[in-house]
Parts: C-alpha cells; structure tokens; sequence
C-alpha cells in the first residue's frame, strides 16, 4: 500500500516516462526527439514550470478506462518557460502517448495554457507531433480541437502564436498551426495535410507520397502554408530560440531592444554601386537589407516562396523591424498573387505587434497574363495595399529603383501614409518603363527613340516625385543605415489611430 507522497511521486516519474522507454526509442529512431527533450531544448535551462502533469484522458470506450491505457499527463507536456529570460508558454505534443492524438483532457490542457498567455500577455509556442483526434474519443476530440482554435483566433493579434511541425499534423489538426502567426516544419520527420495519401487516392486518383503532399519542401515552396524549414529537431528548436528574441511577448509590450555594437551612424559605401547602370539589369535585394540592418542578422520568413519578394526580421541599433523588399533577382521583382498574399500577411503580423516596416521598392508592377487575372491578381494585390494602408506603425520606404505604376502606390508609398519616404538617385517613379510608355503615347510616331529619350528624362528619375513631395528626400545610398535608424528613433513615439471599426473586411 502506497502513501500520497510515493503515489504523487510515481506519477511524476511516469508522466516524465510518456509512452514508456520503448516507445521513446522508436522515437528516437525515426530521428525525433521526445517531446520533453524539446521542451528542454527550446527553453533557457531549468526555466520549465509544467502544468497538469497528472492529468489523464477520461475515455471508458475500447478498454481505455484501464490502468495501461492510462498515462499521467497524457499525450502532451504543457506549461511556461523562459526564452532568453523572456516569458513564454509551450506545449509539446507527446508522440509516446496514443501517437500524440488530441483527446478532451489534452486539448484541455493546451486551453489553459493559452488562456493563461492571453491573460499575462506572453506568447504560445506549439510543437506539433500528433496522429490527429483520438479515435477512441470521438467528437470528445472534435470539440477540443475546436476549444483550441477558438482560442487560437481570440489570441490572434494578441500574443504572438507560433507553430513548429515536428512529426504528423493531419485532418482537423492542421488548422490549429494554420490559425497561428508563424508556422515551421522539420525536414523529412514532419507533414502536414487536410487528408493523407490514401484518401486522396480514393477520391481523386492520384498517386502522392506524404512527403509531396504534405512534406517541408511542398509547403515552404509550392502551397505557402510553412514560413520556413529546418534539417532536424535540434536545429528547428534552436532556431526558434533566435526567432523569439525579434518578437514581443505582446500587443502591449514593445519587442526587446537589444544591445548593438553595430553603429547607428555606419555608412554603407557599397551601397552607392549596387544598383546597376542599366535599369534592365538584376541584382539581389538580399545584398541591400544584409548590408544596412545591425550585424547582417536577417531571419527571412518564406525564403523559398514567391522569391520576387522578400520579407523578414532585423533590428536597427538593436530595435525589430520588419523588412519589405521587391526582389529585382526573381521576376524582375514584379508583384504577383503569391507574393502580394506573402507580404500582406507579414506586413499585418508587424503591425498588430507594434514592429516598425521598412520597405524597400524596386518594382516593375503587377505581373501581367491570364493566369494572374483569373487566379485573381486584383483581389490578392489588394491585400497587400490594404495591409500597408492600414498599418499604423512607423513606415519608412526606400526606392531604390523602379517604382511603377499601381505597384508604387501599394509599396508602402507616402499616399498610404508612410512616414518617411525616401528615394535613392537612381529611382524612376513613373507610370511604366520609358519603353511601353513611348509605344502608347507615341504610337505609330517616327523617331521613336527621341520620344522614349525625352521620356526618361522627365520621369526615370527621383525628381517628379520629390517635387511634389511624394518623396521626403533624396538620399545618398550610403547614408541609409543612419537615416533609418534617426528616423526610427524620431518616430518610436508615433501614434496613429485607424477609425473606429467592429473589424476591418480585408478582400480574402
Ligand atoms: N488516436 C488514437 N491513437 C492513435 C492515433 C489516433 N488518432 N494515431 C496514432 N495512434 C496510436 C497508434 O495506435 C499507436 O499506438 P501504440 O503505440 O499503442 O501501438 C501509436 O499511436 C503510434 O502510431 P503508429 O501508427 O504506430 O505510428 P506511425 O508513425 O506508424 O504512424 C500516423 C503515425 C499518424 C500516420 C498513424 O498513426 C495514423 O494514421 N494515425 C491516424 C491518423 C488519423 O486518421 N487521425 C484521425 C483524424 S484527425
């Protein structure tokens, strides 16, 4: 006969055990870590306070009220942490444990959690590893996955909610991560789809793997449902480790300022070559935001989708800001459906947490043709025009280059209440290229070539727009480090208020 103290103690020792030794091999053998080393690895040592460690599921169907199909804290490890110092809060889905299925007392558990964030203002960290609802439980599970993305929707704009897919994420499953702000999945070990392999078989014949269908590489280049993916468990973890210090724990709190030994005052000499002579001619925006942000240390969001833009994380003298740029090297930077959805959603996630965005443009316009019109480029576009429009935060945009038609007014242009507008000497802010706007307004006139002359000197340079003050200056490239980071400071006390609304109806 056991006293409460050796009863209390051998259900802790069997919550740490999950699914028990052998399944924690198995585990391990598919190259996954448990989901209690997860925990340790993602958070600072010993931070780790669980919750709920005794839970266990309340199912009575299919033998499930016996002892051995019971295990302390069922299927997932809950509570709060520190990251770097700074509070957040996890749960780790627990693969040992009935494959990580989400049963009623599960979803309870990530519930609490979620509410307890809300209310202290710290964000939700959820590592995904779950064979989907618990069979045995039925719509029990159903109703805790729908408990969650209540949730998941109250905390949205919030708290930041970011999702690591670390094993399986299937059926219902999915719209947990796809409700949250960042999603990330792991190589190889880690998929996420509406239906497997099998179904998909049944209903529309085709032959697909998991991991076309819903691996790393589909999601992180083809769908857009993956921010990013990373080799392994431990290199994920770490990895959110360097994400989390750019956010703030909340809508209240203003992301950490970290010490920077990268001088706010730095000139960028190679700034004033980088963009070439010849306004045809590519070259890679990466190379203009890793030369001007603190230290180089950019952490790009979706670096393999829709490539013609480029968004993500820096600091300026140690602050977050979100990047924008057009990417001149894909598509000659032009914007289309997927990389104006990419940006609007970055640019909405800044916003809602207080991250000032900086925009760099070099963009040709909309990519023209039938695919985009009927896949619906108008409705799309306008959601990044919609999102900078609306966004309140401290806006700051540099031309570099081109600045073209709709596409120069969308980019977070002084009409759309940027703050500080500025335009390098080799920007061309006009309604098209010399080229095409010469073929129009020109038709059928000799001497074509004098007319697209005469039409680069009036509009393919900065002066039309600064002489209406469309632009604030022209800026030497070199200068632009130091002018971001006054500007950053000057503006760090902007309020702005959108009016009052129930909610906005961005096009979808
Ligand atoms: N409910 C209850 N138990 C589940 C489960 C679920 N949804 N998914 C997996 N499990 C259990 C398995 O019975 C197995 O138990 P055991 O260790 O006692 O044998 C354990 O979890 C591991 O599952 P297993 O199938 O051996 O692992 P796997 O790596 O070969 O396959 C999955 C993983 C997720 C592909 C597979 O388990 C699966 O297809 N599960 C069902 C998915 C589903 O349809 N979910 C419901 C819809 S949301």
């Amino acid at each position: 006969h056991l006293s409460v103290k050796e009863r209390i103690d051998k259900k802790r020792s069997a919550a740490l055990l999950g699914g028990g030794q052998q399944r924690i091999d198995a585990q391990h053998k598919k190259g996954k870590l448990t989901a209690r080393e997860r925990v340790e690895l993602l958070l600072d040592p010993e931070s780790f306070v669980e919750s709920d460690m005794f839970v266990e599921h309340r199912c009575s169907d299919f033998g499930m009220e016996q002892d051995r199909n019971k295990f302390a804290g069922d299927s997932v490890v809950t509570g709060h942490g520190r990251i770097n110092g700074r509070l957040v809060y996890v749960f780790s889905q627990d693969f040992t444990v009935f494959g990580g299925s989400l049963s009623g007392a599960h979803a309870q558990k990530i519930c609490k959690i979620m509410d307890q964030a809300m209310m202290v203002g710290a964000p939700v960290i959820g590592l995904n590893d779950s064979g989907g609802a618990r069979i045995q439980e039925g719509v029990e599970s159903l109703a805790g996955y729908a408990d969650i993305f209540l949730r998941n929707v109250m905390a949205s704009g919030v708290v930041p909610q970011i999702s690591l897919i670390m094993g399986p994420c299937a059926g219902g499953a999915v719209y947990s991560p796809a409700l949250t702000d960042f999603t990330f999945m792991v190589k190889d070990t880690s998929y996420l789809f509406i239906t497997g392999p099998d179904v998909v078989k049944s209903v529309t014949n085709e032959d697909v793997t998991q991991e076309e269908l819903g691996g790393a590489k589909t999601h992180t280049t083809v769908s857009g449902v993956a921010h990013r993916a990373f080799e392994d468990d431990v290199e994920a973890l770490l990895n959110m480790r360097e994400f989390f210090n750019f956010l703030p724990l909340s809508n209240q709190d203003p992301a950490p300022i970290r010490e920077c030994h990268d001088s706010s005052n730095r000139l960028v000499h190679s700034l004033d070559t980088i963009v070439p002579f010849e306004t045809t001619k590519a070259y890679d925006m990466l190379d203009i935001i890793h030369a001007i942000v603190d230290e180089s240390d950019f952490f790009e969001i979706m670096p393999n989708y829709a490539k013609n833009i480029v968004v993500g994380f820096a600091r300026m003298n140690g602050r977050t800001v979100g990047i924008v740029g057009n990417q001149p090297k894909v598509a000659s930077g032009c914007l289309d459906i997927n990389s104006s959805v990419k940006g609007a959603r970055f640019v909405r996630f800044c916003d809602a947490f207080n991250i000032p965005i900086i925009t760099f443009v070099d963009v040709p316009g909309f990519l023209p043709g039938t695919a985009q019109e009927y896949g619906g480029i108008i409705r799309h576009g306008a959601k990044l025009l919609y999102a900078f429009a609306e966004a309140t935060v401290p806006k700051i945009t540099i031309i570099t280059r081109k600045a073209y038609g709709g596409a120069y007014d969308v980019m977070s242009s002084k009409h759309l209440r940027g703050d500080m507008n500025y335009a390098w000497p080799t920007a061309e802010v006009a309604v098209m290229g010399a080229k095409g706007a010469v073929q129009i307004i020109f038709r059928g006139k000799e001497n074509q070539a004098e007319a697209e002359a005469e039409y680069v000197e009036k509009f393919a340079n900065p002066f039309p727009a600064a002489v209406r003050g469309f632009v604030d200056d022209i800026i030497e490239p070199a200068t632009t480090r130091k002018k971001i980071c006054r500007d950053l400071e000057v503006l760090a006390s902007k309020k702005q208020m959108n009016p009052w609304k129930k909610h906005a109806n961005i096009p979808l």
